[in-house]
């Protein structure tokens, strides 16, 4: 099977980390010209150097905020001057929200669809005709969240399961154009999402994905890897008729235990948990949620990011690259054993609440 990107224009939105960044590197061993959108310009353009050591191709990275109009105008401006035409356009970038109807305000719930639906709708609006003059593609990064039900994912599922929408309506409205348009949606993937969504360090976070792997019939999460190179595959000439699909990548996490472990446990009508503990996990989840939701809304994330050290985040991501995934699926063996009472009572027992019961913010 050959797999060429030779002549042909990729632009990746979110390419200045996780999904995207691997997905960027991915395509220029393919050989395409790439341009590159992302906020925090330091890692942009340390996607881009690696990119071009690929090949030799120099990408163009825009730094633009694409929940503005500003930005999505300015990307589509810059990408047709430089490159004069698009061929695939990979719509990734998006932000968390941990969030249900008790605590998402307009505000939290504006900020999520701006960020990650409405750019989505108008970049996409914008770049329709130079795709379609290429008859090229475009695939929707969504999320498990858009298709299973977890509590307090309320925003991000719904702006997910939207974007799903999105692709089965317009790749109808495009077909006849010669347009393909997919979703690819990944499960839980080990990149810096989640720690920037709950500030988790990277130990925190490799112990959460441990309790996570339970829940996924694969027991395993996914790594950036394992989406960018079906990202790659359905925009290539090998899927020249597939179109208006919603590909999982999620370790057949959409038929995991969903109910058992991703429901929130503050559900009081959960009659099973008798213990006290229902009580401390109220107030627990309550602060928690707090917390998260400070941390979203009393930081700007691009700031955050811009501001923290960069020698950092690539630790953090080295961390989540380099970590033992043969460990974990030795461990996953162990527990593919016991079943899934012993997996709830650990998830239960277990001091951390926070860590069992916020699985669904994929
Ligand atoms: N990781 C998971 O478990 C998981 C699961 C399911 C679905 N997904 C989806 O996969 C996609 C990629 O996520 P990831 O895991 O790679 O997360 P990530 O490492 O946090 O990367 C998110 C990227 O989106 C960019 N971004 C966010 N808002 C933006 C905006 N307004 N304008 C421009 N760029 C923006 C970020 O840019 P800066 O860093 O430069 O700010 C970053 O490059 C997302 O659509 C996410 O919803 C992830």
């Amino acid at each position: 099977m050959d797999i060429n990107f030779a002549n042909k224009v990729v632009l990746i939105t979110g390419a200045s980390s996780g999904i995207g960044e691997t997905s960027a590197i991915l395509f220029s061993k393919y050989d395409a010209k790439l341009v590159l959108v992302g906020r925090n310009e330091t890692n942009l353009l340390n996607v881009a150097n690696r990119c071009e050591k690929e090949r030799g191709l120099k990408p163009l990275a825009i730094v633009a905020d694409l929940s503005t109009d500003e930005g999505c105008e300015r990307t589509v401006k810059a990408t047709l001057e430089h490159f004069g035409r698009l061929d695939v356009l990979v719509n990734n970038a998006a932000i968390g929200g941990p969030e249900g109807i008790e605590n998402a305000t307009m505000e939290k719930f504006d900020k999520l669809f701006n960020n990650n639906l409405r750019s989505v709708y108008n970049l996409t609006r914008l770049l329709v005709p130079a795709i379609i003059e290429s008859k090229g593609n475009i695939i929707n990064i969504s999320s498990l969240a858009g298709i299973a039900v977890a509590a307090n994912n309320l925003p991000y599922g719904m702006a997910k399961a939207a974007l799903t929408f999105f692709t089965r309506v317009t790749s109808v409205e495009l077909a006849p154009k010669g347009v393909r348009v997919n979703t690819i949606c990944p499960g839980i993937t080990a990149t810096n999402f989640r720690p920037r969504m709950t500030g988790q360090t990277a130990p925190e976070y490799q112990e959460w994905l441990k309790v996570a792997e339970q829940t996924i019939p694969m027991r395993k999460a996914c790594e950036a890897g394992d989406i960018a190179n079906m990202v790659v595959f359905v925009a290539s000439d090998n899927c020249k008729l597939v179109t208006g699909t919603t590909i999982n990548v999620d370790g057949g996490m959409q038929f995991g235990d969903v109910y058992g472990f991703l429901r929130d446990k503050s559900d009081k009508s959960d009659k099973t948990d008798k213990s006290n503990k229902s009580d401390k996990k109220d107030k627990s989840d309550n602060t928690d949620n707090s917390n998260n939701s400070d941390k979203l809304d009393n930081s700007d994330n691009s700031d955050k990011l811009d501001n923290s050290d960069n020698s950092d985040k690539s630790n953090n991501s080295d961390k989540l690259d380099n970590s033992d995934n043969s460990d974990n699926s030795d461990k996953s063996d162990k527990s593919d054993n016991s079943d899934n009472s012993d997996i709830s009572d650990k998830l239960d027992k277990s001091d951390n609440s926070d860590k069992s019961e916020k699985l669904g913010h994929l």
